[in-house]
């Protein structure tokens, strides 16, 4: 992986970058030290290089038995507890059939929202087919993910039996505490334990991400690896100029102070449209706190330069866009000769169309930037376990330090709670009598 950021710097001042390197360094001090806010929650720090073999084995004999028995495993989860896994399945899958072998189950997801129609004909597509669950919860209490989990359940039990149902939900969650966990030991499901130290929007190389990862046919250990070698590359012994996670804080935090307030992650790849969802939750629960932060936007290139890519070149100079570059495809495909040619595409006759994507990416940098908009490049050689594992990490870690930079504590996510409240008032929860009589007399 390859950070570039000589085409922001121009939108900043001379030493802006360098300005930073005190605060990004007490930051991964800080951080290596747990000496920041939030310092229960750093397990996702060293979680690479700890992760033991014997563990993943443990992850892979558990997708094994879900492969074996079922068409289909559904997810269900919701924030931290889903996009990774979808964010790596979507990167790594064939775009028409999401798993490359024939012989794995199809994943899908649910439990990440509240939709009558998405539940009810996700139960239509399940009918009659071998299906297993799994079932994510660190709180163990999420509505969304309780409710989906509770039909799901349900449906699995009357399809499938108790018997087969026990053999095919597995539950991620807390170790004690939540409905979840209630249940899973109560049913004897297999279990996985999401660590106390580990934030959901962290969690995707625990079991949390592995086990979904795993029983689509992928493969773990390189993916861990990827991660790995991005933390040893990252770490505190890396001086702020080589390692990408500092200089990609400091860039951010600088061009955030030069007015750049919204960050635009880009793609040129579909297969990348859920990793900009992954990041949009981790970097936007993270900094997006005290009355500040950057606010993460994403596009899908070239799809939404026709939808988007007015604004971006033209529009209020309060962004800047961070591309992530894949240097090779994983297909071989050539525009065709035409004899007639009556599109007049044959001057593009031979060429790769991957080539064509490239002009395309390399002619929106330069017009974006020409159009004021500082660009940020992250180049990935290809679209494998191995290097979607360094990406996940390096976005871990540069959030962890771009937040402290900030001066917010990136691993508390206290606004979520407000619309949940307020919802268990107007639907009468136990517990909430207070709220409910307050909110009805604002509505009323
Ligand atoms: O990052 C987070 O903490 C959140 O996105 C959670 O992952 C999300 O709200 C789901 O919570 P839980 O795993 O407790 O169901």
């Amino acid at each position: 992986m390859k950070l570039d950021i000589t085409k922001a710097l121009q939108f900043v001042d001379a030493n802006a970058v360098q300005a930073f390197e005190p605060a990004v360094n007490d930051a991964n001090k800080a951080l290596e030290e747990g000496t920041c806010p939030g310092n229960d929650f750093l397990g996702w720090m060293h979680l690479p290089s700890q992760i033991t073999e014997e563990f993943l084995d443990e992850i892979n004999a558990c997708a094994a038995v879900l492969r074996d028995n079922c068409e289909a495993v559904v997810v269900a989860g919701i924030g931290g507890s889903y996009l990774g896994a979808r964010a790596v399945l979507e990167a790594l899958g064939d775009t028409f059939g999401w798993l490359k072998p024939s012989d794995y189950p199809r994943i899908l997801f649910a439990g990440n929202n509240i939709s009558e129609d998405y539940l009810a004909e996700l139960i239509d597509y399940l009918k009659g087919k071998k299906f297993g669950v799994i079932n994510i919860s660190k709180s163990g209490t999420t509505t969304e993910t309780a409710i989906t989990f509770r039909l799901l359940k349900k449906l699995c039990e009357d399809e499938r039996g108790k018997e087969m149902a026990k053999k095919v939900i597995v539950a991620i969650t807390d170790a004690k505490k939540g409905a979840a966990r209630t249940t899973a030991d109560k049913e004897g499901y297999k279990s996985f334990i999401i660590p106390d130290n580990v934030g959901g929007r962290f969690s995707v190389l625990t079991p949390v991400g592995l086990l979904p990862i795993a029983c689509a046919g992928y493969d773990i250990k390189a993916l861990v690896k990827g991660a790995k070698d991005m933390e040893e590359a990252t770490g505190l012994n890396i001086p702020f100029a080589d390692n990408p996670c500092s200089q990609y804080a400091a860039i951010r935090n600088a061009l955030y102070n030069a007015g750049k307030k919204i960050e635009i992650l880009v793609n040129f790849q579909p297969k990348l449209h859920y990793m900009n969802e992954w990041w949009k939750q981790l970097y936007g629960e993270s900094e997006g706190k005290d009355k500040k932060g950057i606010f993460p936007a994403a596009v899908d290139f070239s799809t939404d330069l026709h939808s988007m890519g007015q604004w971006i070149q033209d529009g209020e100079r309060t962004i800047f866009e961070t591309v992530i570059s894949v240097d090779n495809v994983n297909h071989t495909l050539a525009v065709p000769t035409d004899e007639e040619n009556l599109d007049g595409l044959n001057f593009l006759a031979g060429k790769r169309i991957d080539e064509v994507n490239k002009m395309a990416e390399l002619g929106t940098q330069i017009a974006h930037v020409d159009g004021g908009v500082p660009n940020i490049r992250i180049c990935i050689d290809k679209l494998d376990e191995y290097n979607i594992g360094q990406l996940i990490y390096f976005f871990e870690k540069a959030c962890g330090v771009s937040g402290l930079v900030l001066k917010v504590n990136p691993f508390n996510q206290p606004g979520v709670e407000d619309y949940k409240r307020n919802m268990f008032a107007l639907l009468d929860k136990p517990g909430y009598e207070a709220e409910s009589k307050a909110i009805k007399a604002r509505l009323a």
